[in-house]
């Protein structure tokens, strides 16, 4: 049933074991939702959770580090890696019957880079996929992998990669897989800075200034509900700001919520969102913030929740 409380998820290693553990669920019919994950759980992860045990009879988180979408220059060594934490704190929240938690075997059979590939298109490469190539593609080709594999009704998602978001409901449509995209609204600390497990590579005084990212979006989507139409000004403006403040912005942009194409003009506000990414020392951040009536609702819902909410250390 939706909403009860479940002490201690049961760990699955093996896609075998995690297709036989659905099974049962589903000759019972009872709904299952998936809440994908890399691990190093936060308040973000378990918010995605709580929704998803709202959505569902059966809610299955999936930890795995996906080596396809991380190029060769980036993290995926140092990526942390905290599955004690993360079962303790799931077997805490009491919102997961299951969590996968696969080797690279499980998912990639013939190794990831033998593996058949999603390749999704232009989008892909646009905002966080220009400088990062291929992350998107490995992460089509990921979730689609654990949707085969869990079968779920239901697929849960975070708002905060919201290009991420758009993308994989792309590839539910065009390959006709029979889930339900719902995403989760962005959990951010008391200062506007959103969760994310690469907040561990702030230093002290870079954490001072992380939520600047935040305030810069909040400025762009101000200014847009007040009328102001010159985008590539705003953009550029946000970036500057970004820049004096010691971040090396990648982007900041004005897209169309629904598909994050570029807007012509004519789009109304609440049909825009702002997007940036910029590193700051050791982390890249990425924000987002949406200029429908809907999301400033949510957010302002979000602040109330998360006030006195921290990132892990
Ligand atoms: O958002 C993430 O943590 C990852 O990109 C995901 C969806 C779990 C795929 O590896």
């Amino acid at each position: 049933m939706p909403g009860a409380f479940v002490p201690k998820p049961v760990v699955l290693h093996t896609a075998d074991r995690m297709r036989e553990f659905v099974r049962d669920w589903r000759v019972s019919q009872q709904g299952i939702a998936l809440v994908p994950t890399m691990g190093n759980l936060h308040e973000g992860h378990l918010s995605l959770a709580r929704l998803a045990r709202a959505e569902a009879d059966r809610v299955v988180a999936t930890i795995f580090v996906n080596p396809t979408q991380f190029g060769a220059s980036e993290d995926f060594a140092s990526y942390p890696r905290t599955l004690d934490a993360d079962l303790e704190l799931l077997a805490a929240a009491g919102t997961v019957d299951a969590v996968f938690v696969p080797d690279d075997r499980e998912i990639y059979p013939y190794g990831a880079r033998e593996a058949v590939r999603v390749s999704m298109p232009a989008l892909s490469r646009e905002l966080c996929g220009a400088s990062r190539p291929g992350h998107f593609d490995g992460v089509a080709s990921v979730v689609c992998r654990l949707l085969n594999i869990v079968t779920p009704d239901v697929l849960v998602l975070g708002l905060k990669d919201y290009q991420q978001l758009i993308i994989v409901k792309r590839m539910v449509a065009d390959l006709g897989i029979g889930v339900r995209v719902v995403s989760g609204p962005t959990m951010r600390d008391t200062d506007g800075l959103a969760i994310s497990s690469r907040n561990r590579y702030l230093t002290d005084d870079e954490r001072d200034r992380a939520p600047l990212l935040h305030a810069a979006l909040e400025r762009v989507a101000a200014a847009i509900c007040d009328g102001d139409g010159n985008f590539g000004a705003l953009q550029q403006a946000a970036a500057d700001e970004l820049r004096a403040a010691g971040f090396v912005p990648d982007y900041v942009e004005v897209r169309c919520a629904a598909d994050l194409a570029k807007p012509n003009g004519r789009q109304p506000p609440d049909e825009l969102i702002v997007l940036a990414a910029a590193r700051l020392g050791n982390a890249r951040l990425i924000d987002n913030l949406g200029l429908s009536a809907t999301d400033a609702a949510n957010r302002h819902a979000t602040d109330a929740a998360n006030r006195g909410a921290t990132a892990k250390p």
